[in-house]
């Protein structure tokens, strides 16, 4: 059975569209699969932002045949691991957990790159272009580590 990652944001149009790309861009396709949702219903079918889409292709990455949802309760049961891009994200995913074992899997993704210190992935969605370029460029650090983690941890399943 592949290991499955969800990547969660606020509107699955900006930051967790490129967390998906590029996480599974570094990751074995037979024994991980990546997706990811939002805590927000606003854009649900929709395509990734254009600024998204742009930032993703210039490195190669190709993330425009993603559709958003939004992040259901189910997901708890359907992902081994479920990463969080801020703290409003965490928040709102927690109170939908079921129980302890659903809470366990939620971490705020960035504290993969620096434990324990709570720092948001910021939302580029108001801003300018180059906000996404800092949301790229944190998110590709953060996923070599998660990609290293993972592999290691699953390596003789
Ligand atoms: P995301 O960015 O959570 O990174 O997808 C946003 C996209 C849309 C909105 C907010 C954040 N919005 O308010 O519509």
């Amino acid at each position: 059975m592949p290991v499955k990652i969800l990547m969660v944001c606020l509107g699955n149009i900006c930051r967790s569209p490129l967390a998906e790309g590029i996480l599974a861009s570094k990751l074995p396709k037979d024994k991980f699969i990546v997706d990811s949702a939002g805590t927000g219903d606003w854009h649900v079918g929709k395509q990734p932002d254009k600024r998204s889409i742009a930032i993703a292709n210039s490195r190669g990455i190709d993330i425009s045949c993603q559709k958003a949802r939004q992040f259901r309760k189910q997901d708890f049961k359907e992902y081994d691991y479920i990463y969080v891009m801020d703290g409003s994200n965490y928040r709102n995913v927690i109170d939908l957990a079921p129980d302890e074992e659903s809470k366990k899997k939620v971490s705020l993704i960035l504290n993969e790159l620096f434990p324990n210190e709570n720092v948001d992935v910021p939302d580029p969605y108001f801003g300018l272009e180059n906000g996404f370029v800092t949301v790229y460029e944190m998110l590709d650090e953060v996923c070599d580590v998660i990609a290293e983690k993972l592999i290691k941890e699953h390596s003789s399943s």
